[in-house]
């Protein structure tokens, strides 16, 4: 399909060279957004092509130390998927023209390549008081408010997706349930998106809590309207990595932090429910 939108017309051009990549029988049916602490996820992905993000045409590449910047196409359980290791956040970007393009690049990308289904993942901070660190929360719904909305402004027309764009069951219930019956221990909740770079002060916190938001982080919601607007199914899986106190204080010691995310146990608990989550959800 012809357009004379560039952004539609970029995101084309960046599926293109990604599908040159692959051999021509390689159809990823799910793109997989890996978040902080999530990254090693990538390692389950049997590659059939893995490729830098700055060599992408016109594909975002992170700024922030960590978030590596590596497309991954091969198969999870034998699910043919893209793993996305690093985003881009709006807080890379809030002074560029129109940042919210730049931030979901890769799903119209990912939408564009003929994928069905679209996992985020996240690191996020605990606000429920229940939360642990190293939970794992299904996400229900979102609180989007503080960031701008990606659909605002010039409508992308990619054939077919709304202009106006309902939020009911944003997140498919039946992943959620699916993904859920993994582990006992597996939480559900809201995901409220801050702006960053900040963290939230005490206040802050106590406001989101009253809010109804179970964790805080600084993406995933602008990623999830897209998908959903592309028609896309999806999931959000928020790792907790730090919990904020009954009183609204983020206390939370980072070395402690990295000592959860990086041990061999969160691997593996990791490692389990993914597999366990891609192993049945065709
Ligand atoms: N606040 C915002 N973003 C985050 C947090 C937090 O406490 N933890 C991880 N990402």
């Amino acid at each position: 399909m012809k357009t004379n939108d560039i952004y539609v017309a970029q995101t084309r051009l960046a599926a293109d060279y990604i599908q040159d990549k692959f051999k021509s029988s390689f159809n990823p049916r799910v793109a997989l957004t890996l978040g902080s602490g999530l990254g090693k996820l990538a390692q389950l992905i049997k590659p059939v092509a893995t490729i830098s993000y700055k060599d992408i045409p016109h594909f975002p590449v992170s700024t922030v130390p960590g978030h590596e910047g590596t497309l991954i196409a091969g198969y999870l359980e034998g699910v043919p998927m893209i793993g996305l290791k690093g985003r881009k956040h709006y807080y890379e970007v809030a002074d560029e023209v129109r940042p919210m393009d730049i931030v979901t690049f890769p799903v119209h990308v990912a939408a564009n390549l003929g994928c069905k289904t679209y996992v985020a993942t996240n690191a996020a901070g605990g606000l429920n008081p229940k939360f642990n660190i190293g939970d794992l929360m299904v996400i229900t719904s979102h609180i989007g408010f503080f960031q701008p909305n990606p659909l605002l402004g010039v409508h992308h027309d990619f054939g077919g997706n709304p202009m106006f764009q309902p939020q009911n069951e944003e997140y498919s219930p039946k992943l959620r349930t699916l993904f859920k019956a993994l582990d006992p221990s597996t939480r559900e909740g809201v995901y409220v998106a801050d702006t960053g770079r900040t963290y939230e002060t005490q206040a802050e916190c106590l406001m989101l809590r009253t809010l109804g938001a179970d964790a805080v982080g600084m993406s995933t919601v602008p990623e999830v309207i897209v998908a959903a607007n592309r028609g896309m199914e999806t999931l959000g899986v928020s790792l907790i990595s730090n919990v904020i106190a009954a009183d609204g204080t983020n206390a939370t010691n980072h070395e402690e932090v990295m000592a959860v995310l990086n041990s061999r146990e969160m691997e593996q608990k990791l490692s389990r429910i993914f597999r366990g989550f891609f192993k049945k959800v065709y």
